[in-house]
């Protein structure tokens, strides 16, 4: 079945903030010799502070145990992540061990402070949501998380104003809610109409793209960040495009790879901040870093991206 269309207004605003370059900050290089390029940063909306556009997801992957062996490729990727200049990193009480992984990891590696940490909560009733939030800085190991997010709208009344008390006493230092299911939308809407709040989480690919006619221009509108999950569809999108060389016209936003390609059309939407794919290998994460360099598709591109994606067979 084909994708719906984004918007003519999404094209719209695509077409200025692309033309304008969208690049509305550049951070610490990343990559070897003459090919080192910077690694570009956009602003959160309620603060003007700048994070670089691509981050690190941690659902499923990071779910480890103990053992040096399994955690070997994760100290890798979050040791060079950091030394890159990344700073986003997304995890949730409800991914296994990943957050105690995260916290064992960067305490070992001493990388805390260079990354923005963010998780969730995801309780229906305050005594064990306020569990959970106390349990998150004790697996995280850390004094002060960067963001907390109401996983996928689950007790949000109840949590939302502890986040926002926990904000204002300096415990964090942002507060967002997310989904990723597009059955949640209408009360997603709703949400986002009536909460201040700094950040949404939201799942935007190019086989996933209905957040693109609404949430994304709202988010726009409220001054909202935007986190972009499941960019590459949990990785199935690999499989649509097969063994297929990318299109030469990829190069022209320097491209290099599929996972670019994908990570790069997300990124070109005005109102992403940043985007979390999972990645739990080194190869993936030089891949995924360097879609937050270069230039980026401008509208056109963004069509024929479209049409390219939807033309594939299913
Ligand atoms: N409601 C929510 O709040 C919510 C929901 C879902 C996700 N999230 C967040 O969003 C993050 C991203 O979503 P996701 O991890 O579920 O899915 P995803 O980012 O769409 O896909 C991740 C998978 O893609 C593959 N991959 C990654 N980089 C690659 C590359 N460069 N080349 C080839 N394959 C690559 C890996 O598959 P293999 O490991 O199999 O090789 C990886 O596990 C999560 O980790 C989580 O932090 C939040």
């Amino acid at each position: 079945m084909k994708q719906k269309e984004i918007s003519r207004r999404e094209i719209l605003k695509v077409t200025g903030a692309a033309g304008a370059g969208l690049v509305l900050g550049v951070g610490p290089l990343v990559g070897r010799g003459s090919r080192q390029s910077p690694l570009i940063q956009r602003p959160i909306p309620s603060t003007g502070e700048k994070v670089p556009i691509v981050g690190i997801g941690t659902a499923r992957r990071y779910s480890v145990g103990t053992s040096s062996e399994e955690r070997a490729p994760l100290k890798e990727v979050l040791k060079n992540f950091a030394d890159m200049g990344g700073k986003v990193v997304d995890t949730a009480p409800s991914y296994g061990t990943a957050e105690i992984v995260v916290g064992d990891l960067t305490t070992e590696l001493k990388n805390r402070e260079k990354l923005f940490l963010a998780t969730k909560v995801r309780k229906d009733d305050l005594k064990s949501g306020k569990g959970e939030l106390k349990a998150s800085f004790k697996k995280l190991r850390t004094e002060k998380i960067d963001l907390i997010q109401v996983h996928n709208l689950v007790g949000l009344d109840l949590m939302l104003p502890v986040l926002l008390e926990m904000k204002k006493e300096g415990r964090i230092r942002y507060v967002g809610v997310s989904t990723s299911r597009n059955r949640q939308y209408p009360d997603f809407i709703k949400m986002m109409k009536k909460e201040d709040i700094d950040f949404i989480q939201v799942n935007y690919s190019l086989a996933s793209r209905t957040s693109a006619e609404t949430i994304l221009p709202l988010a726009r509108d409220r001054g909202m960040a935007v986190l972009v999950n499941v960019p590459f569809g949990r990785g199935r999108l690999f499989g649509r495009v097969g063994d297929r060389s990318l299109p030469d016209w990829a190069s022209e936003a320097d491209i290099n790879s599929w996972g670019q390609f994908f990570l790069k059309y997300v990124l070109s939407h005005p109102a992403v901040t940043c985007v979390i794919p999972g990645t739990a290998k080194m190869s993936y994460l030089t891949d995924n870093m360097g879609a937050a360099q270069g230039k980026m598709p401008d509208r056109g591109m963004r069509q024929r991206m479209e049409k390219f994606f939807d033309d594939l067979p299913s």
